[in-house]
């Protein structure tokens, strides 16, 4: 996507509707405009997310994901030139750890809330609206299971070698957790295992696999 043509687009637009507005009733139209239904319009890059804000103004603005990086590249698409973020992975080079395992206990814990989704709604972005919630699972397609901090990850139907990847992609996952209850629990946090709150260890439950990240 080439995002000087987006700008200039929006800026186009944002012209007409000031020529159409009387300065009181500005505010009402800006929230029109800029509302959600207009402003969810431009397909995040990958690996990014918005940064929340009270209300939608002149633009957008979007980081990359814990972990990555913004790049900002020039190319020269159909004889005009364009700006294209990307998030990088940015992996110092140093960052070399093994897994540490153990099994002395699973970790885990029940979601603090659950809510119904309706049809088009996503789990993660009603995850993100909730100050408590680090992360959502999205269970049998309409329920949205929220979970709190340190947890940064839930799939409550996975295998283990699943669980361990999705550890290893994620530079900001220190310990997993997967066990056989169920379909398979994988839990991933961002804290070593002695600041993982006693409430979610579950010593008696199916121990497989507790892993931490250890440095080399
Ligand atoms: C737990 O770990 C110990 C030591 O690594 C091993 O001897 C034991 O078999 C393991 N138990 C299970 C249930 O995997
Ligand atoms: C986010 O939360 C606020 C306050 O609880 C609510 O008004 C808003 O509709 C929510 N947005 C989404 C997308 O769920
Ligand atoms: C988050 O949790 C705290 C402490 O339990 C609570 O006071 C607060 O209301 C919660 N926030 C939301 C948005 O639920
Ligand atoms: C873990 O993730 C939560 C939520 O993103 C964040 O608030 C917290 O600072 C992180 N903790 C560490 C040790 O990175």
């Amino acid at each position: 996507m080439c995002i000087a043509n987006l700008m200039l687009v929006v800026v186009v637009l944002w012209t007409g509707s000031l020529t159409l507005a009387s300065p009181r009733r500005q505010p009402n139209i800006m929230k029109k405009f800029w509302g959600k239904p207009v402003c969810k319009k431009y397909d995040l890059i990958e690996n990014a997310e918005w940064i929340q804000r009270d209300s939608c103004e002149e633009n957008k603005r979007f980081k990359c994901r814990k972990g990555y990086q913004l790049l900002v590249q020039t190319s020269c698409k159909k004889g005009e030139w364009c700006l294209e973020p990307s998030c990088q992975r940015n992996v110092p080079t140093e960052y070399k750890y093994k897994f540490k395992y153990s099994n002395e206990t699973t970790l885990g814990t029940r979601p603090f809330k659950t809510i119904i989704l309706s049809v088009q709604e996503n789990c993660d972005e009603k995850c993100k609206n909730d100050s408590n919630c680090t992360a959502g699972y999205l269970e049998g397609r309409r329920r949205c299971e929220f979970y709190p901090e340190p947890i940064i990850f839930v799939s409550l139907d996975s295998f283990r070698d699943e669980c361990i990847n999705w550890c290893t992609e994620r530079i900001e996952c220190v310990t997993l957790s997967h066990d056989r209850s169920g379909d398979g629990y994988c839990y991933l946090f961002n804290v070593t295992l002695d600041q993982i709150p006693e409430n979610m260890k579950n010593p008696y439950e199916m121990v497989d696999t507790l892993a931490e990240k250890v440095c080399e």
